[in-house]
């Protein structure tokens, strides 16, 4: 059987301020659509597998948040973490719950803060990485063509001269290398066989959790160890207990970088990640001076490329101002480079 799972425990510390610890971007209405991005990544994967089959992992702290968003999913798929130890305990936790009660489940996962434009090109594309996965023991990527050095993505070199037999459209990764350098990621983007990691992993429970058996083995020793407890009602007691053990890795470092078994597809369905505020002045309509503007009372003046966000009644004046992120919630104001945006997390205060 098909599954879903989506990670929803981050707390967004790069779009600080408008993303807090108490309410990260995925619980937020950040396009103004009317749905929060928790939202649309469940609206997007409509028809991939059963309702009973959906489940979100999420810190116990936003447990009543995700309830309360998708009232579709049932309580007892929403996976309450005590503390944060990023994606590889997350996925880990949830492939070794699925497994026990679905030993051939075949497991999609995906981010809660991402954007998809073509979103019957991303059933495809997901359904056909899903056909995949259960016929072989391999870890699908979803490959989106770079168009900027970003830092603050996966990069995954394809060997693009072999495509896999069963599926012309997957191809053997050489390499996945997460959040490289600016100096590495400025190579990787001039080098077609390179990809950005979409962050959306497609594999066999019995897959992932082999891989966390060999790549990982103190988290996999953790969750094997809870064997008997998954679904019943000691769970909760015994993750609250155990899962602090776990070290603090994300999937990226903990499995991608390690695993042979990975294949990427590459594939174009209109992705961004909404992951800092340059990459929302990327999505947003801007003035003819390359302003992004949210916020009623904003007046630029010989101003350029800056992405100025005040969800209040003050009124804003900015003259000269270049490259620029202005931001300003809750009684803090952030003035920030774009440039050295990757820096916001520590000014957050959520990152020891
Ligand atoms: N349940 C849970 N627990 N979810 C978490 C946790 C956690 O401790 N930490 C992060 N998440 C969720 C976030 O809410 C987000 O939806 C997703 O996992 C990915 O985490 P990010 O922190 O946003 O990762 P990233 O953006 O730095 O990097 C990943 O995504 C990039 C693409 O967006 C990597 O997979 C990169 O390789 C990839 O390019
Ligand atoms: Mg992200």
């Amino acid at each position: 059987n098909n599954h879903l799972v989506i990670m929803a425990g981050g707390v967004g510390s790069r779009f600080w301020p408008m993303s807090t610890v108490d309410k990260p971007k995925q619980f937020i209405d950040v396009l103004g659509t009317g749905r929060t991005l928790l939202q649309l990544t469940f609206d997007r994967f409509e028809g991939v597998c059963d309702p009973e089959n959906v489940w979100v992992v999420t810190n116990k702290k936003y447990a009543a948040l995700v309830h309360e968003q998708l009232p579709e999913i049932s309580e007892g798929n929403i996976l309450q973490e005590p503390c944060r130890r990023n994606t590889a305990p997350c996925i880990a936790y949830i492939s070794w719950r699925i497994k026990e009660k679905d030993p051939y489940a075949n497991i999609v996962v995906s981010p809660s803060d991402h954007i998809v434009t073509n979103a019957s090109e991303f059933r495809r594309v997901v359904t056909s990485a899903l056909k995949f996965t259960g016929e072989t023991d391999s870890i699908v990527t979803l490959g989106m063509k770079p168009t900027r050095p970003e830092t603050g993505y996966g990069y995954i070199q394809a060997d693009l001269r072999t495509p896999s037999a069963r599926n012309k459209e997957i191809f053997r990764v050489d390499q996945f290398r997460e959040k490289p350098n600016l100096e590495t990621a400025t190579q990787y983007v001039q080098d077609k066989s390179f990809f950005w990691n979409a962050g959306i992993f497609v594999m066999s429970a019995a897959t992932i959790v082999n891989a966390f058996r060999v790549y990982q083995p103190s988290i996999a020793k953790i969750f094997e160890s809870m064997r008997s407890i998954y679904g019943t009602d000691k769970e909760q007691a015994e993750i609250d207990l155990r899962y602090p053990e776990c070290e603090n890795i994300s999937v990226d470092y903990a499995i991608m970088e390690k695993a042979e078994e990975i294949f990427v597809m590459p594939a174009d369905f209109g992705w961004s990640d909404l992951g800092t505020w340059g990459s929302l002045l990327a999505q947003s309509h801007k003035d003819m001076y390359g302003n992004a503007l949210i916020g009623d009372n904003i007046l630029m003046v010989e101003s350029k490329n800056n992405i100025i966000h005040t969800m209040n009644e003050k009124k804003v004046v900015i003259q000269g101002l270049d490259g620029y992120i202005v931001a300003e919630e809750d009684g803090t104001l952030l003035i920030c480079k774009l440039s050295e945006e990757q820096r916001i997390k520590i000014f957050s205060g959520s990152e020891k």
